[in-house]
């Protein structure tokens, strides 16, 4: 799929015993989850594109900031809230850092799905490559 970075609002049924938020109807279909915990404020993820892989990622807890470059422009996400996720299409070099860490026990948890099972060969981990892979 090819489209722009966005923020896609996850639909919520909010309770006063606590909420629920679901990932379903998704602009593609998931083939694969992880998440990314034990992060801590001077953690870096990310660092690579990804030639054919569309991810959403969610912060559901915590937050954190995703850097997203397509080789001309620069966007910078700040991610908090667990009703929203971004969608990175194809071809964005992202960065994801500053993940918030506030105190013994408690940790960002950034979720990700995917719409391909994990693929190495499907990564750039080069920046000049990716300039010259687009
Ligand atoms: P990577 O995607 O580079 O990490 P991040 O973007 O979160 O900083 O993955 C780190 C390592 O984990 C790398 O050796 C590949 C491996 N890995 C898997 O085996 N399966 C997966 O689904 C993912 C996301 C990573």
């Amino acid at each position: 799929m090819t489209s722009s970075p966005h923020l896609i609002d996850l639909p919520t049924i909010v309770r006063d015993d606590g909420d629920i938020t679901v990932a379903e109807n998704l602009p593609f279909d998931i083939k694969r989850v992880y998440w990314i915990h034990g992060t801590d404020e001077d953690s870096v993820r990310g660092s690579h594109a990804h030639k054919s892989l569309t991810q959403l990622i969610v912060p559901v807890a915590g937050s954190f900031l995703v850097r997203l470059d397509d080789g001309i422009k620069q966007r910078l996400w700040v991610l908090g809230d667990s009703t929203q996720g971004l969608l990175v299409p194809p071809m964005h070099w992202r960065t994801i850092d500053s993940f918030e860490s506030g105190g013994i026990g408690w940790r960002s948890v950034c979720l990700v799905l995917c719409d391909q099972t994990f693929d190495e060969s499907d990564y750039i981990r080069d920046y000049d490559q990716f300039l010259e892979a687009l």
